[in-house]
């Protein structure tokens, strides 16, 4: 009988659609531990992100399907994560690192390292274990951003040992480098800096999301990342002007060139003075998603000068709130992104 009613109620989840992956709870394996007692189905939601943004509708439905079951009254859900990885990155890169993100535009001053370190951290605060590489060798601003600007990293069985502030583990050339030391970059050392900073950095057990902050252009610097490891994705940041736009369509062209995913765009500083709109025109132009938009925020700025970002100062404000549906429209991106490759491996076989 009560195995029975085991069966009934996994056959009634498996008519819950995940709602971006477009497949049913059960065939993604999302099921876990599934126990049945007095009329309560107890189990395991095992997300592909823990920055889900969809937990509610998938609970919603979960419940309505169960509740169809004859002698069903209730569900227990416990959530947990598992984010996806793929063989290409699985297989090359001697770190444990599930997903390389790239943070790239075609204009400096956009907001790419901003983004990248909001990104970051909202992406922790929802449970991910998050690396940030700041790939700008030149003039690295991450430090700043972070509040970390003095003191070097301990290097520990010949490895760097990465900062750790605001639940991201966070490397940069500036931590390494006198600051007021200029430095002569010829493209090979540039190369080098970046492989360096996957393979000589110890990045611990696992990072699910690697972010990398770029310099501006489509110079050097993304295509010795994309040569050093294979990218999940890109996340492209433009601002509302149109003027803005060209700049956004030759980084897409170049990451497009590169076989690099375009998780989508991002407009950053919208509002009264910019304007809003022009990043969603393009997305939309260029069929690739929109990922929100964040607004001109003088406190954006301010955090950023003092090494507290936004998304830690003021975690309930109206623009953390908009970072933090931009880290999980990511997320989901990569999520999806990861289960159409067709060198996916399946959550239960990663370790
Ligand atoms: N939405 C925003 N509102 C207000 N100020 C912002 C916003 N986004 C970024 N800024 C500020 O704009 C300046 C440039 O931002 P940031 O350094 O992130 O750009 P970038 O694209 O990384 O620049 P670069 O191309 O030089 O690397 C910074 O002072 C930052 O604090
Ligand atoms: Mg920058």
């Amino acid at each position: 009988m009560s195995e029975q009613l085991h069966s009934a109620v996994l056959k009634a989840l498996s008519t819950v659609i995940e709602p971006e992956l477009h497949k049913d709870i059960v065939t993604l394996n999302m099921v876990r531990d599934l126990r049945v007692e007095d009329g309560i189905a107890h189990f395991t939601i095992m997300l592909t992100t823990p920055a889900c943004p969809l937990k509610d509708v998938m609970y919603k439905a979960a419940e309505v399907a169960v509740l169809k079951v004859e002698g069903m009254r209730g569900i227990q859900v416990k959530w947990d994560a598992e984010v996806p990885t793929d063989r290409r990155v699985h297989g090359r890169i001697t770190m444990p690192i599930r997903n390389v993100i790239a943070v790239g535009s075609g204009k400096g001053g956009v907001g790419k390292t901003t983004m990248s370190v909001n990104l970051a951290i909202s992406l922790a605060k929802e449970g991910a274990r998050v690396g940030l590489m700041d790939a700008d060798i030149l003039t690295p601003n991450v430090p700043i951003m972070l509040g970390l600007t003095a003191g070097r990293p301990a290097v520990q069985d010949g490895k760097i040992v990465p900062f750790e502030v605001f639940g991201v583990k966070a490397i940069s050339m500036g931590f390494l480098i006198e600051p007021d030391k200029a430095m002569v970059w010829r493209g090979p050392m540039l190369n080098s800096a970046i492989r360096q900073f996957f393979n000589d950095v110890n990045w611990g057990d696992n990072i699910d999301y690697m972010i990398v902050d770029l310099p501006p252009g489509t110079g050097d610097a993304p295509l010795s990342l994309a040569q050093a490891v294979p990218l999940t994705g890109a996340v492209i940041v433009s601002q509302p002007q149109q003027v803005a736009i060209g700049d956004a369509l030759r980084s897409i062209s170049m990451f497009e060139q590169l076989n690099v995913p375009i998780i989508g765009i991002v407009e950053n500083m919208a509002g009264e003075l910019f304007g809003e709109g022009g990043g969603e025109q393009l997305a939309q132009e260029r069929g690739v998603p929109f990922l929100g938009r964040i607004p001109l925020d003088g406190e954006i700025r301010k955090g950023g000068d003092l090494g507290r970002p936004i998304v830690v100062s003021a975690p309930e404000s109206a623009t953390a709130q908009a970072f933090r549906r931009f880290a999980r429209d990511v997320a989901a991106r990569i999520s999806v992104i990861q289960l159409q490759s067709s060198d996916f491996i399946p959550l239960d076989i990663i370790g």
